[in-house]
């Protein structure tokens, strides 16, 4: 049984030996390591002005994608591969329960079917930032990477935004990268958690809103 981890020893969770055999390393959509590292990193400096608890932030960030049925063959996969995972870690009950919650309620997903229930500042600082990693300059980034790597366009002024989208049309239907914006990432500037994760997406946002006013001046060719 290997010694329980802490925050300083997180021991076999980061052990390369250890890592979760989910499809994180060469992804288009910008789910590979980096943003892992990524969302870890902002997660804990939002935890540290929250005052959320930065192990189990830590493990939420980086454990967060490792069921997500994108990235695994079937969501059952997905959860067995985090289940496995999770059994050899040594948390005890409480924690891991903790833990839990906030894998299974950090998607964008699970809010668009309604499930806004309270939410542990430990959720919130993960969430946070999953959240705006898909925001700002890296939020454009990963929505063309994303784009291009399902065949969509960038742009077609002939096919307006959709709205009212559920889960099942918001992730199976056809959409251009700039359709994106106005669909997801503009809203997400309102579903922030924390002081600083809002504060962090106000700026992102106004990035994005600048990045897309100068594309469409330059799409006709105003500029
Ligand atoms: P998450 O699992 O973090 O909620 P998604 O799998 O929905 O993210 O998306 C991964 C990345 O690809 C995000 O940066 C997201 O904004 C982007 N993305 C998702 N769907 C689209 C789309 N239809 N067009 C462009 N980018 C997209
Ligand atoms: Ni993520």
């Amino acid at each position: 049984m290997p010694a329980p981890p802490t925050a300083r020893n997180p021991g076999p969770i980061c052990s390369p030996a250890r890592k979760p055999s989910c499809a994180l390393e060469a992804n288009a959509c910008g789910h590979d390591f980096h943003h892992i590292h990524r969302v870890r990193t902002l997660a804990l400096r939002i935890a540290a002005e929250s005052g959320a608890d930065p192990f189990l932030v830590e493990l939420g960030a980086l454990l967060h994608d490792v069921a997500d049925p994108k990235l695994n063959a079937t969501p059952e996969a997905g959860q067995r591969a985090l289940r496995e995972y999770l059994d050899g870690c040594g948390l005890d009950a409480g924690m891991r329960a903790r833990l839990q919650e906030i894998l299974e309620r950090v998607s964008f997903g699970k809010e668009l079917d309604g499930k806004g229930a309270l939410k542990s500042p430990e959720l919130q600082a993960v969430q946070d930032a999953d959240r705006l990693d898909a925001i700002g300059a890296l939020g454009i980034a990963r929505a063309f990477a994303y784009g291009g790597s399902k065949g969509h366009a960038m742009h077609d002024p002939d096919s307006p935004p959709r709205e009212g989208l559920d889960q099942a049309a918001y992730r199976n239907g056809k959409s251009t990268s700039i359709n994106h914006f106005h669909e997801k990432l503009f809203k997400l500037k309102g579903r922030l958690n924390t002081p600083l994760g809002k504060a962090i997406a106000e700026e992102r946002h106004a990035f994005m809103a600048a990045f897309l006013v100068r594309f469409l001046a330059e799409w006709d060719a105003r500029v």
